[in-house]
């Protein structure tokens, strides 16, 4: 399979560049800034992108570039920061810049720049940038220019090097799609060999050949990652595929029984359900503290987990559906000492004797990716388009203290939630929609009677990865009836409200 590697410089679009290029059918990968040109040489890519970066080429620790990879004859693409860091390395000048251009900026771009084949001398572009290209290396020639940049964009056909001051791959670019078609077909000569139904095949061939005749366990969470993974691996092993789903009584409105109803009836698969809602009661008796909940109930999972996998302790692999993202957060080199917003759990932790060997099919996949895998698997489009649902459940969901009756309240106030809200046609464009019970009571009267109870808040977010979000836009009719039917249909809560906040300052999820 061709495929063009992208060298990771820190930007907040690298993995928008990756994903640009595979909707085009060709693979991209995203690797560390620091792989030698040797490296690379192996990897035998038809061509090489230099992502944005957060850096100054003047910066004293700055990322850089093994000079070798000049020499491999390889086309390379830079952008924003690795344009700068191109024309530096190959004897252009770099200045610093006195204000930062950010936004959409209109630029000329030169007729014979093959980057610009087949689209229009004007066009307006997104750029970023702090320092700024002023003298090209002498190999190159002027690729575009707008009112601020000399440079927007350079060539050097000889060479095949290319680079662009300003961001192809976000939508607010014209034609930015097109700039990278032109880099990838036309000068990287690359054909559209990367098919999800190719990828299937291949990896279901892959899995067999490397599980064998061993055995695998999975955690199952009913979330479109893990249920993607385990169809895949059970395509691949079958009976020797062992799915756990932990129950934790914090799961929506009779999730744990269609879970298995799924898996276990319709798709065949061997599924351990741990009923253990009783169990994360008990711990969460009495707390109130949001991280203190998020950690009782990470905690408890881990340990519920064990004593399951235990029972499966012949088992030489554990799989997981970590996809790219995850991967990818790992290694970019703009990790920083971010601070912990809320703790997030994931299957680790498990004791030393339990010491499986890791797959994880997936974790070349964006997720929409991921889900059309799980076209090609014929998993429902109920299940893939399933809304983020977080690891702590309705936990992080019930302000205060979380018992049972609480629980019942808030998945009978969440289901009438869920089945107004399919209803809409934009459904799906939706990022989440939900329930919170919230901790206090307020009066009202219901016939004669005078009401004192629970107030729930709807929260809807539309949003593209959960790092920023605004509030949706419900229609009123929506709000109307939801409101209507949790008041009249489910007792022990007289009042609902809309929350309006976007993220930040707010987050998703109330705690
Ligand atoms: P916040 O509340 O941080 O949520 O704005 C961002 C997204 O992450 C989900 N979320 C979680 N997902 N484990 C998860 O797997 C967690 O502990 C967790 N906490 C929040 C949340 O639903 C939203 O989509």
């Amino acid at each position: 399979m061709q495929k063009i590697l992208i060298l990771d410089y820190g930007s907040q679009y690298t993995q928008l560049i990756a994903r640009r290029i595979r909707e085009q059918e060709v693979y991209a990968e995203i690797i560390s800034y620091e792989t030698t040109a040797e490296e690379l040489k192996k990897l035998a890519p038809k061509g090489i992108i230099l992502s944005g970066g957060p850096n100054s080429v003047f910066e004293k620790d700055a990322p850089s570039i093994d000079k070798g990879i000049f020499e491999l004859g390889i086309p390379v693409l830079g952008i924003c920061y690795g344009m700068q860091l191109m024309s530096q390395i190959l004897g252009g000048r770099v200045v610093p810049g006195k204000e930062r251009e950010y936004g959409k900026m209109p630029i000329e771009t030169a007729k014979d720049n093959p980057l610009f084949k087949g689209i229009p001398s004007t066009i307006t572009v997104w750029m970023s940038h702090g320092d700024r290209v002023e003298a090209i290396p002498s190999s190159f020639e002027r690729g575009a220019l707008s009112a601020t940049c000399p440079f927007a964009s350079m060539f050097d056909n000889k060479h095949k090097f290319y680079g662009l001051q300003f961001h192809p791959e976000v939508v607010h670019t014209q034609y930015g799609t097109e700039i990278l078609k032109n880099f990838v077909f036309f000068i990287c000569q690359c054909k559209n060999d990367w098919k999800l139904t190719n990828w299937v095949d291949a990896t279901v061939k892959e899995l067999k050949d490397r599980i064998g005749g061993e055995e695998v366990i999975l955690g199952l969470s009913g979330g479109v990652d893990s249920s993607v993974a385990a169809v895949l691996l059970h395509k691949a092993i079958g009976k020797n595929l062992h799915c756990i789903f932990v129950d934790n009584g914090l799961l929506r409105y009779r999730e744990a029984e269609q879970v298995e109803e799924m898996f276990k009836k319709n798709l065949g698969l061997d599924l351990t359900v741990a009923r253990a809602a009783e169990r994360f009661y008990e711990k969460l008796k009495g707390v109130d503290e949001p991280e203190a909940k998020r950690k009782i109930i990470g905690k408890e999972f881990i340990e519920v987990f064990t004593e399951e996998a235990r029972k499966f302790k012949h088992c030489r692999y554990l799989a997981q559906g970590t996809i790219y993202p995850d991967v990818i957060e790992s290694k970019s080199p703009k990790k920083g000492p971010s601070q912990t917003i809320k703790s997030h759990h994931n299957v680790g932790g498990l004791p030393p004797d339990l010491k499986f060997e890791l797959i994880e099919p997936l974790k070349e996949l964006f997720k929409d990716e991921v889900r059309a895998v799980g076209r090609v698997l014929k998993i429902s489009d109920e299940l893939l388009d399933r809304q983020p649902f977080p690891g702590p459940g309705l936990g992080v969901r019930i302000l205060g203290e979380v018992t049972k009756e609480k629980v019942e309240l808030l998945q009978q106030a969440d289901r009438r939630v869920q089945e107004e809200i399919k209803k809409l046609p934009d459904y799906k464009t939706i990022w989440q929609t939900f329930a919170v019970l919230l901790p206090c009571r307020s009066v009202g009267v219901m016939g004669d009677q005078r009401t004192y109870e629970y107030t729930c808040a709807i929260r809807s977010v539309n949003s593209l990865d959960a790092m920023t979000a605004d509030w949706t836009r419900l229609p009123y009719d929506t709000l109307a009836t939801i409101s209507n039917r949790i008041i009249n249909e489910v007792r022990g809560i007289n009042r609902v409200v809309y929350d309006i906040s976007s993220k930040p300052p707010a987050t998703i999820e109330w705690e």
